[in-house]
């Protein structure tokens, strides 16, 4: 099998705003102009997430990002430096915590536009 997911669209309040949230808080290089309407920022597996501002109430959705120990760390330090609010579960039931799943790392936290970012140090099942 060859085939990858390559680039998704990201719908957004502020694309900008947005943009510099996913590459802060990831700490990923800033965005790139892509045509006049996206904004796009690549991930280690190539997959480019688009940014766009979006004319009609954003749906949320759900992005997970598979990151080393040092990344999470990294990560979290910014999260808590900022003071955004964290979960350990999707249902957002355990507030201020982490799990532990898979014998690694999870978190779960907002961007700007309301949807939901996961950063995990082992994959689901791994
Ligand atoms: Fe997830």
């Amino acid at each position: 099998m060859t085939i990858k997911l390559n680039h998704t669209i990201v719908n957004v309040r502020d694309k900008r705003k947005s943009a510099d949230f996913f590459s802060e808080m990831l700490g990923l290089p800033k965005a790139k102009p892509f045509g006049s309407y996206f904004l796009g920022i690549q991930v280690a597996n190539e997959v480019t997430l688009d940014f766009c501002d979006a004319d009609y109430e954003v749906e949320k959705q759900h992005y997970a990002f598979l990151v080393s120990e040092k990344e999470f760390d990294e990560i979290f330090g910014r999260i808590k430096k900022r003071g955004l609010d964290y979960w350990a579960d999707p249902r957002k039931s355990q507030k201020g915590e982490i799990n532990h799943h898979d014998g690694g790392r999870g978190v779960y936290f907002e961007d700007p536009s309301g949807h939901f970012l996961e950063i995990i140090t082992r994959p689901y099942g791994g």
